[in-house]
């Protein structure tokens, strides 16, 4: 949960004025209220789009290439400034240091950063090693290289990378002036014509980056605005390119774009780059190239070949910003949460209503409703008492069940004239002095929830020994198992310290009206609502019309004064760190870095400011919790889920997609979100289920919750005051609910493995068609995905419909599709959009034929799940072969000692399983299903032991054959000993 965007009055462009909730009211409490936050003191800037802007290219000399000094790994070399300094955005930085390193044969690195650093920071600021690691070399040589690097002084230094295989040029300067001043940094690469990108992020968007956007960066609290800067920074891209192969000759070239019919054979190149720098920044995309804009510190570029998506995406990783974090087995159960669970026994209702309607249900979440006044590590003692709460959450562990808060990231300063108003959290994070410092020394008092705020420093070693401290007391008192980070861009209600001599004010109220308060009722419903019932519709519409023109009659006149229009300059030699003089297009009010945000003069104690170090905060916070829970439960794999995130951040947490809509629309983006997220390494992604703003009906939240039981993290969330919307609300709900469940239950084990092998490899979970099949036709697909390998899910994104159309990628090459629920192949022709029945209730689920998938019983936890016989389920491919492997262990350890790996293995005739490791799994196989079995069995047996008749059923038409009646044969554990299945 978040700030919230008044969505209705904010798309008017009127917002009352909020007053003081009335009943508190006392001669010695000050009632005051912050005015609405995002215009109050908030600076217009005209954007860098205007015509009228500088452009760089034009303007500025570039650089000349010298002293270049050779070596096995790479090169080193001088830049120096090749004409006039341009200052165009900055002041131009004379004299730069190249360093060209080739890491690994895999892998090269282009550095720039200036010649002379400046000790006082004053000038630039280079992204922390300790924060941000930069990419390892292991191995490498210019001669054993799959990229070249090469450059050229004419008429100013650009480089280029090609990959030798194929000559390709993957990135190139050429004909760009490279660009690099104290607060601007630009540099332009060519690309090819309907060029393939995926990545930087974060942000809702289409899988495949659009041509001629603007993509900003810079951590903002904010909605889910399409294409605009969201909570997180990852400056990571896939670049795709397709090669036709002539069949008889096997020559190559490059496809054109749109070309592509799925019948011809294509091979698919890919490459990735990362610009390691965390400063606000641009990429715009022109038609053929890409332009690369950061508000400071330097060029420093890795270079992935590939070339699969899936050896790029492992390089980024293992050699970069580091394998994600294993999840526990618990966390893949399902999660529910709401604001607005008002107290502990509406907690406890909502759990017995799961148990009730028998859905599975694994952790429980609280959003902000249990805080004291929205204070961190304290609890509203009248609804959420501790020691009703340790009963609850007794109860809810005996279940097998588990419970995550949320923490927010700004803490509340009391107002010193209240002796009344002790916050013994805050005293105890001034004694250790943790928080972040206005440039005079004094504390930064932004405004959160709580009223006035201050925030923890994580340059500071004190803020996080400061942290895990307080998250150990409160523990004591909420026993909970993970953690919910919220707010963390870091977010702040007002602009800058405006809480600095105004703490007798202390706010008692948000800058805006919270769902459900007078003049922000939401009204509206999903698409499919207006067109079912057009009588409640017009009603709903007239009261929304009121409710806007109420609140215009309000705003009348109270159009905030002090916003002021500026066009920042550049002063030589100082950074103008407040107003920089490149505007980013930061989706804030005005484009201003210190709307919604902890503004960029705050001040680290280390002398940074949080101009250089803003989309960091996200990141520090998830390391410095993830350490307190390592200390809280030494050798547990901590459960984490964090909303700001940066390049690297997969290792410590899990990332939910921030403040959607209970629409169409927002369901669509939860994909491409999600498959951008694995490209980032934070395989554990998912959307607020059923949308968080915005009322749910029973035909959106049907359809969501089938869709999202494929996604990795599995949580319906929803905003205080909109219809309640867990599964159990509608009947229609429970049955679509409980159907996707039990098959993402009976998977939990295939999902566990995927999981595994993203934490040891790097490869994803949620995967694109077009990282698995080299097709250029499935470049854009984004409406339907895979999980893991074996799994194709290709659900209904709109209203009011009752089939879907879908593509079977690889059929023209052969590949056989299985459709989950019949067992029975889909007969599917290349290069056409089949008509896919899809009722409401139904999610269409295809297996690949060549896959192995290990399975258990469904059941209401995962616990119960775990304790179920195990199943297999083989889908034969057109050569009758398939492969498939388990990962096990206890589910919870950071480091298990015990471990079992299973390998399956399927021909046309047999089936075989063969373990190693030591974990001990007791449970018995119960039976095996074989998809694709062409001819009748004659002969079955387990090995070599016959099996009983009545326990083999082949169904000649559907060409499935089910072995039962295994227990006895492995009453040992299903995996204890080798066997082979032979029919
Ligand atoms: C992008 O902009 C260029 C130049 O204005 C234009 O020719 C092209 O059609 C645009 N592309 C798209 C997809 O709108
Ligand atoms: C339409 O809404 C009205 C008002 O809520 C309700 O009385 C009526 O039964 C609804 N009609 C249908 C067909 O659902």
């Amino acid at each position: 949960m978040a700030f919230l965007t008044k969505v209705l009055l904010a798309s008017v462009g009127l917002l009352p004025a909020v007053h003081a909730a009335s009943s508190t009211s006392s001669a010695a409490n000050a009632q005051y209220t912050l005015p609405f936050d995002s215009m109050e003191g908030v600076t217009m800037i005209p954007n860098v789009e205007n015509p009228k802007a500088v452009d760089a290219q034009a303007v500025c000399p570039g650089y000349k290439v010298s002293n270049v000094k050779h070596s096995l790994r790479g090169l080193t070399a001088t830049l120096s400034m090749a004409g006039e300094p341009c200052n165009a955005y900055g002041t131009d930085i004379e004299s730069l240091s190249l360093t060209v390193d080739y890491q690994a044969k895999d892998r090269l690195n282009v550095q720039i950063i200036p010649a002379h650093i400046d000790a006082t920071n004053a000038s630039w600021y280079l992204v922390d090693e300790d924060v941000v690691p930069r990419s390892q070399a292991s191995n490498g040589s210019v001669n054993a290289s799959d990229l070249t690097f090469s450059w050229s002084n004419s008429p100013s230094f650009n480089f280029e990378v090609t990959r030798k295989a194929t000559g390709d040029v993957l990135f190139s300067t050429k004909d760009t002036v490279l660009v690099y001043e104290n607060q601007f940094i630009e540099f332009e690469t060519s690309l090819p014509e309907g060029y393939n990108l995926y990545g930087l992020g974060d942000r809702v968007q289409q899988f495949r980056i659009k041509e001629n956007l603007t993509l900003t960066t810079w951590a903002a609290d904010a909605g889910n605005v399409i294409d605009e800067n969201l909570y997180g920074t990852h400056p990571f891209y896939l670049d795709t390119r397709y090669y036709a192969i002539d069949k008889k000759s096997g020559a190559r070239r490059m496809v054109k774009p749109g070309e592509g019919d799925q019948i011809q054979d294509y091979a698919a190149y890919s490459h990735g780059v990362f610009l390691r720098n965390a400063h606000g920044q641009e990429v715009i995309t022109k038609p053929d190239s890409l332009v690369w804009r950061t508000l400071g510190g330097s060029v420093d570029l890795t270079f992935y070949s590939g070339p699969s998506q899936e050896e790029v995406t492992k390089n980024y990783q293992i050699s970069t910003i580091g394998l994600p974090a294993m999840q526990q087995y618990s966390a893949l159960g399902y999660h529910q949460a709401r604001w607005g669970y008002a107290n502990w026994s509406v907690m406890a209702d909502v759990v017995a209503t799961f148990e009730k309607f028998e859905i599975p249900l694994e952790y429980m979440w609280a959003d902000i409703d249990y805080m004291n006044q929205y204070r961190n590590f304290e609890n509203d003692l009248n609804t959420f008492p501790y020691e009703e709460g340790q009963e609850f959450l007794e109860k809810l562990h005996q279940s097998g069940r588990h419970f995550v808060p949320i923490i927010d990231s700004a803490l509340y300063i009391p107002n010193p004239q209240n002796a009344s108003d002790s916050y013994p959290t805050f005293d105890r994070g001034v004694a250790a002095d943790a928080f972040i410092k206005n440039p005079d020394g004094s504390l930064y008092i932004g405004a959160v929830w709580p009223g006035y705020t201050v925030f923890p420093d994580w340059n500071s070693p004190r803020a996080s020994e400061y942290w895990v401290n307080e998250l150990e007391l409160w523990r004591q008192k909420v026993p909970y198992d993970g953690i919910w980070i919220d707010m963390s861009e870091v977010a702040s209600f007002c602009v800058g310290s405006c809480g600095t001599n105004m703490l007798h004010l202390n706010p008692i109220h948000p800058p805006f009206l919270l769902p459900g308060e007078p003049g922000n009722v939401d009204y509206g419903y999903p698409e499919g609502f207006a067109v079912t019932n057009t009588t409640e519709a017009r009603a709903i519409a007239a009261a929304e019309r009121r409710q806007v023109a109420a609140a215009k009659e309000e705003s009348d006149g109270s159009q905030p004064s002090s916003v002021s229009i500026l066009h920042p300059t550049v002063t030589p030699g100082v950074r103008n760190i407040n107003y920089p003089p490149y505007v980013i297009s930061n989706v804030q009010t005005g484009h201003d870095l210190a709307a919604k945000a902890v503004s960029p003069n705050a001040t680290h104690s280390d002398g940074a400011v949080e101009y250089d170090v803003h989309n960091l905060w996200g990141h520090q916070i998830l390391k410095a919790t993830y350490d307190g829970m390592l200390r809280m439960w030494p050798g547990k794999r901590p459960f984490l889920l964090g909303r700001s995130t940066f390049a690297g951040s997969g290792k410590w947490a899990a990332h939910w997609g921030g403040d959607n809509e209970s629409r169409f629309a927002s369901m669509y983006f939860t994909i491409p979100q999600a498959l951008s997220f694995s490209l980032f390494g934070m395989p554990m992604f998912g959307p607020d289920t059923c949308g968080f703003s915005g009322n749910a009906d029973l035909e959106l939240c049907s359809r969501w919750m089938q869709l999202s039981a494929f996604f990795p993290f599995y949580r319906n969330h929803n905003v205080l005051a909109s219809i309640p919307q867990e599964p159990y609300r509608w009947a229609a709900v429970i049955e679509a609910s409980k159907k996707a469940m039990a098959i993402r239950y009976a998977i939990l084990p295939y999902l566990y493995t995927l999981f595994h092998l993203a934490h040891t490899t790097g490869s994803t979970v949620m995967r694109a068609l077009a990282w698995e099949f080299p097709d250029p036709t499935l470049a854009s697909v984004d409406t339907q995905f895979l999980l893991g390998p074996f799994l194709m899910v290709v659900p209904v994104l709109e209203p009011l419909v009752d089939s879907v159309k879908g593509v079977f990628p690889g059929v023209g090459q052969g590949e056989v599709w299985y459709d989950w629920y019949t067992q029975t192949a889909v007969d599917a022709q290349p290069g056409v959009n089949t008509t896919i029945a899809a009722p409401l209730g139904h999610i269409p689920v295809f297996m690949r034929g060549g896959s192995i998938l290990p399975m258990q019983e469904p059941a209401l936890t995962t616990q119960a799940a775990r304790k179920t016989p195990w199943a297999l389920l083989a889908a034969l491919d057109k050569n009758g072969t398939a492969y498939g492997q388990l990962y096990l262990d206890d589910g919870e350890s950071l480091e298990p000692t015990e471990t079992l790996n299973v390998k399956f293995k399927a021909g046309k005739t047999r089936l075989t399983a063969t373990a190693t490791g030591t974990w001990v799994e007791s449970n018995p196989l119960a039976n095996v299903t074989v998809m694709g079995v062409s001819s009748v069995p004659s002969n079955v047996t387990f090995n070599n032991q016959p099996v009983q008749s009545s326990s083999v059923q082949y169904d000649a038409t559907a060409q499935v054959l089910f072995v039962g009646g295994l227990q006895n044969m492995t009453a040992h554990g299903a995996w204890a000993k080798p066997w082979t299945l032979r029919w």
